[in-house]
């Protein structure tokens, strides 16, 4: 770097040190680095990864979610009601699948946090509103098909297949970003490595503000 700077470069300069405070706060979308997802600093996590604690390389668990690490919940779960609900049309019958199943792992709180890899003696459990708990009939809907026929059935809700997800730097479906395997998940709403989701917003896969998010597949 020269020792002296052009003006160019002192106009650049100032121009990233105005644009730094975003950085910082994290204004902008984009990784899991200081995400409530980065485990670094958590006490917990004594590997000091950000990955492990979900992830491996070898000899992951046998669950439908890729090369997952920590140890999954084996509880039966009290799924949405639809005799509650004479306005359901989903059939919300089963249990949560594999891709659910990983979050509820840790957010059931019936499994220790720190439970990864090997370990099965941790001794840390979710309470409060991070704990999800076993009892999913108060939350929305997860783990069922939503497709054209749904849609079409219920009548205010978007086509997955034609509706744009309108996430950020994409120009996909609702069905191509946001469903998995063409049902409904906790990661069709939640960005788990918070590459889309705006710091600071819950991990949503889309900012909430002015429900955009449920407006995405509501039509309302
Ligand atoms: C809190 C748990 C968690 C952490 C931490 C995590 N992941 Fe994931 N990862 C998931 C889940 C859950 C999925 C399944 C897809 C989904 O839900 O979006 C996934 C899917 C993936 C996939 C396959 C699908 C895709 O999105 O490309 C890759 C690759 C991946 N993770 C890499 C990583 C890497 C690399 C890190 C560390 C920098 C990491 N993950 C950290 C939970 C996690
Ligand atoms: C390894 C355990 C683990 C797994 C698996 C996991 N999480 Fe988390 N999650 C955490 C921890 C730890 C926090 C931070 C809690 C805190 O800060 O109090 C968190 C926070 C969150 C938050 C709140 C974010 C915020 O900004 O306040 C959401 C939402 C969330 N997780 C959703 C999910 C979803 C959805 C999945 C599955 C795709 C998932 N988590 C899988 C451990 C996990
Ligand atoms: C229909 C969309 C949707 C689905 C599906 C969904 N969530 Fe959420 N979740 C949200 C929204 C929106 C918030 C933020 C609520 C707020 O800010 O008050 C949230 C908040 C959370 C939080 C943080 C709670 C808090 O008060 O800080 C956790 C943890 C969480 N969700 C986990 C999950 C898990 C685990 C699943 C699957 C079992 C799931 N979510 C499914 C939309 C969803
Ligand atoms: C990725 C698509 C998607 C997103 C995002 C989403 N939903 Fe849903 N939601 C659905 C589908 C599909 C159903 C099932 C509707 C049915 O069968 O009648 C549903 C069901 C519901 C129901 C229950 C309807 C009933 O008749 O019992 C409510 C209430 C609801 N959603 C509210 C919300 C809210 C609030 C948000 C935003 C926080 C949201 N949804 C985000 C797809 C979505």
């Amino acid at each position: 770097m020269p020792a002296v700077l052009t003006i160019k470069e002192k106009m650049l300069l100032v121009l990233m040190m105005l644009l730094l405070p975003f950085f910082v706060s994290g204004a902008s979308a984009g990784t899991i680095i200081g995400s409530a997802h980065d485990f670094r600093t958590y006490m917990w996590n004594d590997s000091g990864e950000i990955c492990l604690p979900c992830h491996t390389p070898h000899n992951a668990k046998n669950i439908i979610a890729p090369l997952w690490n920590h140890e999954v919940s084996t509880e039966t779960y009290i799924m949405y009601d639809s005799s509650q609900s004479p306005t359901l049309d989903a059939d919300v019958s089963s249990q949560p699948d594999g891709i659910s199943k990983i979050c509820l792992s840790c957010h059931d709180g019936t499994v220790a946090i720190e439970n990864f890899g090997n370990r099965t003696d941790g001794t840390i459990f979710f309470f409060g509103p991070m704990k999800i708990g076993t009892d999913l009939s108060n939350d929305h809907p997860i783990s069922f098909p939503y497709d054209t026929s749904l849609a079409t059935t219920d009548g205010e809700l978007y086509d997955p297949t034609t509706k744009l997800s309108g996430l950020i730097g994409s120009t996909g479906t609702i069905n191509d970003d946001m469903l998995f395997g063409g049902r409904m998940e906790c990661s069709s709403c939640h960005d788990v490595h918070n590459t889309k989701a705006v710091f600071g917003t819950k991990l949503l896969l889309k900012d909430n503000a002015g429900s955009a998010l449920c407006l995405t597949c509501h039509n309302k």
